[in-house]
């Protein structure tokens, strides 16, 4: 069995784990993927040298699968960096995984244009080409193709010698990062039947798609769609709790207990809890890509008044919690304040639009003087919570998870705006009599 070449390009949050899911990928006993890695952040590269250098990701994580992955590809120089893209003309696979974003209606398209273009000036005939970045719906066919079709006929190449797929990912970071890359669900598409066939042998190789059947979708814009509408639903999701957040606040009533009786249902088992708000680098963008396709691909203006809705209450969602404090602290002027927790969600280090620094935004303006605490971010230690006037528990870290019950000094305010403390911690506090309040319960 001859060994594949792959590279995946852009070495993030998406990428990297899954160069070390190719690199680990074996058929019949054997290795079958030589796997490349190229990105264009130099600081990043460095970093990640070091890291393969000392079997060591370059990311904190909480998933021991991926660590032990990583470091086993690297004792095994499984992963090789590569910085020339000329280099891209041996490989059978290439992945991008890069990021996109957008920056205005020009310059938006520009890295993903000049990128696909060097690709497309370098690889041999019989490649096959996936995307997995987030686009808005029609890049692929409407933007990169055509600029495709003509480096191909410069080169002499016939289009139907390369292949040309789109996959997006719906890899989860934190915990299981390693797990959802091979035990998740995927939908794919190409740019035509053969290139179709070849997404699917490809993610076959490192699916396990008996478990997690891969969906065909009809075109690569049906499929940059699905990406679209499936963050779109989640966030629009996120949004509909906050306005009942502060409605359960004016008629005193436990939205947390009220929405897990809902969640019993099976029709509507995903309703999302009261939480500090939404962040990442996916949900807050993702859905916009909607009116962007609409505008400067499709040349139509369609209104999308979800999306816009949307958007607008999860940008400010973070001001809820911030209000629940104002209304239970008189005057935050000169009050020291302790964060816990400042990643964008649990057990991740990634701190890409944040709700926690919103919050500290508004909290700054007050005039509160802000020390953070953060076991993935800062790795530091928690410090005494009777330093502080009012702690704030924002993300919900494993780390959190078993708080010893004398850290709690009574001098302190508490606030949970994340579901963070369990019942047991609740009860203890609320026994105790400490200030103590949980957004989005206000039964009492
Ligand atoms: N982070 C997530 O949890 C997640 C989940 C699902 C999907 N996605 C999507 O996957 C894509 C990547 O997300 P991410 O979180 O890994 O982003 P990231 O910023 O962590 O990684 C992207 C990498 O691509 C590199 N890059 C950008 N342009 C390049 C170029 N021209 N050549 C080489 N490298 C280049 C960047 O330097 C960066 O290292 C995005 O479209 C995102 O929306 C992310």
């Amino acid at each position: 069995m001859k060994q594949k070449k792959v590279c995946v390009i852009g070495l993030g949050y998406v990428g990297l784990p899954m160069a070390v899911a190719l690199s680990n990928v074996k058929v019949k006993g054997k290795f079958y993927y030589q796997t490349f890695g190229h990105d264009i952040d130099n600081y990043k590269i460095s970093k990640l040298i070091r890291g393969i250098k000392n079997k060591k990701l370059p990311f904190d994580s909480l998933d021991n699968d991926l660590k032990k992955k990583f470091s086993f590809s690297c004792s095994n120089n499984k992963i090789k960096i590569i910085k020339d893209l000329n280099e891209l003309n041996k490989m059978d696979i290439i992945v991008l995984s890069v990021n996109f974003d957008f920056i205005g209606n020009k310059n938006s398209f520009k890295n993903i244009i000049k990128l696909t273009d060097k690709i497309v000036k370098n690889v041999k005939k019989g490649t096959l080409i996936l995307i997995e970045t987030t686009l808005p719906p029609g890049t692929y066919e409407k933007i990169l193709m055509p600029l495709i079709k003509k480096t191909l006929l410069k080169r002499r190449i016939a289009l139907n010698k390369i292949f040309f797929g789109y996959s997006y990912e719906r890899v989860m970071p934190g915990e299981k990062y390693y797990n959802s890359i091979i035990n998740n669900f995927r939908c794919y598409s190409g740019y035509n039947k053969a290139s179709k066939i070849k997404v699917l042998k490809f993610l076959q190789t490192f699916i396990n798609f008996k478990k997690f059947p891969l969906i065909e979708l009809n075109s690569i814009t049906e499929c940059e769609t699905a990406k679209i509408l499936e963050n779109s639903y989640r966030a629009t999701n996120i949004a509909l709790v906050d306005e009942w957040v502060k409605y359960a606040s004016l008629i005193q009533v436990d939205l947390l207990k009220i929405i897990k009786s809902i969640k019993i249902r099976p029709t509507h088992s995903n309703m999302m809890l009261p939480g500090l708000g939404v962040g990442g680098y996916c949900l807050p963008k993702d859905a916009l890509f909607a009116i962007k396709s609409s505008q400067i691909i499709h040349k139509k203006k369609i209104n999308f008044p979800f999306i816009r809705l949307t958007s607008k209450i999860n940008n400010k969602m973070p001001l809820t919690s911030f209000e629940l404090i104002q209304r239970k602290i008189k005057k935050l002027s000169g009050k020291k304040i302790l964060i816990m927790g400042v990643s964008y969600k649990e057990n991740v280090d990634d701190v890409r639009n944040s709700p926690t620094n919103i919050l500290i935004k508004k909290l700054k303006e007050k005039g509160s003087k802000i020390t953070i605490h953060d076991p993935m971010v800062l790795k530091n230690k928690i410090p005494k919570f009777s330093l502080f006037n009012i702690v704030l528990f924002c993300v919900k870290h494993k780390a959190y998870k078993n708080i010893p019950s004398k850290f709690f000094s009574k001098t302190t305010s508490y606030f949970d705006l994340n579901n963070i403390l369990n019942e047991k911690k609740i009860n203890f506090l609320r026994k105790k009599n400490l200030k103590f309040f949980i957004l989005g319960r206000y039964h009492e």
